[in-house]
């Protein structure tokens, strides 16, 4: 499924399976609603509108987060950044929590149904990310108006998603709710194995990073409260067993000792005019040879497929939070967790000696400079990709999520390939990564699912949570607050030429990735908040 429909500012096209979200009495629709400036604008010279809904129309209210945007004012000079933070970092709260309540056989166990946007579905990576965008906010609380209630209601309802579906990336409303199952047009001639319910899944696409995001999601709230005995209380052992068991399931390589073509547990075809939205080989994908002891990923975290079956930068983020999930399993003990404490520590161990032996391949352009990078994905017979995707996971994120550190030779080496953005001396003057897009707006990391001449915010906001570079940083500070088209939100894609010309008015998890790398730029960088960012 395309996630976003092109979209400018002057033709709106709405994509068919967006059904329209049934607000609060009288309150616009956030995806026409975004579309349009709001007064006041900003004082700075893009003159950004206001985008936060009513109060009475937003849908959730924390207040710790009311008070850090309005302290922020004065750590922000800059108006038109200030006004771009305020905008972006509570959207979700603002307009993403579609629905909170309790289990229907179980009035302790909280749910929270947290939409991506402009698409009525809750998808494991977004909703992960979405809630991470608060991560430096959450602390204990048994509140049920509180970030930690939020925290465990989508760790609940992740866990029934993947207790009922464990190979698919998006999910429609808990029954509790009462809203009404979303139609995804695209996804309904899908031919899936295993089958799944249409009115519990909006789309089946096998995520390695969906299953990582579940873990993700879970380290980030006992991190932040503590709070190991929730974790033994409703269905998120279970949940994790179904995690260790699919990412295990997708360890099948394609052919068997002998030759057969082994059962693979996960296919996916799809009746589609894009190759990205449906799998080679009548629904294996690309083959993958034995031993390597990497997962494969059919799709990538664009939603797109794979290439290569073994996507890298989703092998690092499960490898890395099955560590800190392992956290939680040895808290709760053998009594609760079995052997999952175990089985975690050793699996993220063996997984990251796999990249380490498989995914690190030569630079092909670096010539007598000559540097290893990471592979964006490899099938274990030798074939790599030298790319970058805007999604994360991507190689770019590695430090960002924790799977490495921006000091790692290999990661530096990886980041000057996926960011070559000057054009090289001599007769090679191409980029190693294809999917850096370049023009007077935006020059940033795209990737297939917009194509060529998009670029995406989101891998600015990653290049500077990533670095610690002033004037690196200071530049994608400045493409990003002039590159919003005047609205003041984080869109999914922009046209590098034409800042009119976006994707997705309503990404609510780009829009929080901002905040919290505003919020982190607070902790590490102050002054570079000091300065202006006007053209
Ligand atoms: C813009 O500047 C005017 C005049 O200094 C001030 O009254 C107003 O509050 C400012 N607006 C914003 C949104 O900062
Ligand atoms: C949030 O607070 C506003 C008042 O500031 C109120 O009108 C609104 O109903 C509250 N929203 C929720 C979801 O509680
Ligand atoms: C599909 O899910 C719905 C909602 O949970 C349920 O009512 C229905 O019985 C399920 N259908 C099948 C065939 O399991
Ligand atoms: C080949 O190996 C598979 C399992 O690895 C086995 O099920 C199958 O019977 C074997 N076939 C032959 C012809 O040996």
């Amino acid at each position: 499924m395309t996630r976003g429909t092109r979209l400018t500012g002057a033709s709106l096209l709405i994509g068919l399976w967006a059904t329209g979200i049934a607000a609060a009495q009288g309150c616009p629709d956030y995806s026409s609603y975004s579309t349009q400036p709001h007064q006041p604008l900003s004082n700075g010279s893009y003159h950004l509108g206001y985008m936060r809904p009513d109060p009475g129309c937003r849908t959730f209210n924390i207040s710790d987060v009311e008070s850090t945007i309005t302290s922020m004012a004065s750590s922000i000079s800059d108006p038109d950044l200030y006004r771009l933070f305020l905008n972006a970092f509570p959207n979700t709260l603002d307009t993403a929590i579609r629905w909170k309540g309790v289990a229907a056989d179980n009035p302790d166990e909280e749910l929270t149904f947290v939409i991506t946007g402009d698409i009525d579905a809750m998808w494991l990576r977004d909703s992960a990310n979405q809630m991470q965008s608060y991560k430096s906010l959450l602390k204990a609380s048994t509140d049920r108006n509180s970030l930690a209630s939020l925290y465990r209601g989508v760790i609940n309802l992740q866990a029934r998603y993947l207790l009922e579906s464990p190979f698919c990336n998006s999910f429609q409303p808990p029954i509790e709710s009462g809203i009404a199952p979303a139609t995804n047009g695209a996804a309904a001639d899908d031919n899936v194995t295993p089958p799944y319910n249409a009115s519990q899944v909006f789309e089946c696409k096998y995520e390695l990073d969906s299953l990582a995001a579940f873990l993700e999601v879970s380290a980030d709230y006992y991190s932040e409260t503590g709070d190991a005995s929730f974790f033994g209380k409703f269905n998120w052992i279970a949940a994790l067993q179904a995690v260790l068991d699919t990412a295990t399931s997708m360890m099948t390589p394609t052919y068997g000792n002998n030759g057969t073509v082994l059962t693979s547990p996960y296919t996916f075809t799809r009746m589609t005019t894009r190759s990205t939205e449906t799998l080679a080989n009548n629904g294996l994908g690309s083959p993958v040879a034995p031993g390597t002891g990497l997962i494969r990923s059919a799709f990538r975290p664009s939603d797109d497929s794979t290439m290569l079956q073994f996507f890298i930068p989703a092998n690092m983020m499960f490898s890395h939070y099955l560590e800190q999930t392992a956290k939680i399993a040895d808290r709760l003990g053998p009594d609760i967790a079995g052997p999952l404490g175990p089985r975690m520590h050793a699996f993220s161990a063996e997984l990251r000696e796999a990249i380490l032996r498989h995914a690190i391949v030569p630079d092909p352009n670096a010539g007598q400079f000559a540097g290893n990078v990471y592979a964006y994905e490899v099938d274990g017979f030798g074939s790599s990709i030298i790319m970058d995707d805007a999604n994360i996971p991507s190689l770019l994120s590695a430090p960002f999520f924790g799977f490495t550190s921006i000091s790692d030779p290999v990661y530096k080496n990886t980041r000057g390939a996926i960011l070559s953005n000057t054009p090289r001396p001599g007769p090679r003057q191409y980029n190693s990564n294809p999917y850096f897009m370049h023009g007077p707006v935006i020059s940033g990391v795209g990737g297939p699912h917009q194509g060529p001449g998009y670029a995406w915010p989101m891998a600015s906001i990653v290049r500077i949570l990533t670095s610690d570079d002033d004037d690196e940083i200071v530049d994608e500070l400045q493409m990003l607050v002039g590159s919003t088209g005047g609205l003041g939100l984080i869109h999914e894609s922009v046209n590098t030429f034409d800042q009119n010309r976006w994707t997705r008015q309503w990404f609510s998890w780009a829009n929080g990735l901002f905040g919290q790398m505003i919020l982190d730029l607070k902790e590490r960088k102050p002054e570079l908040l000091k300065r202006s960012y006007q053209p």
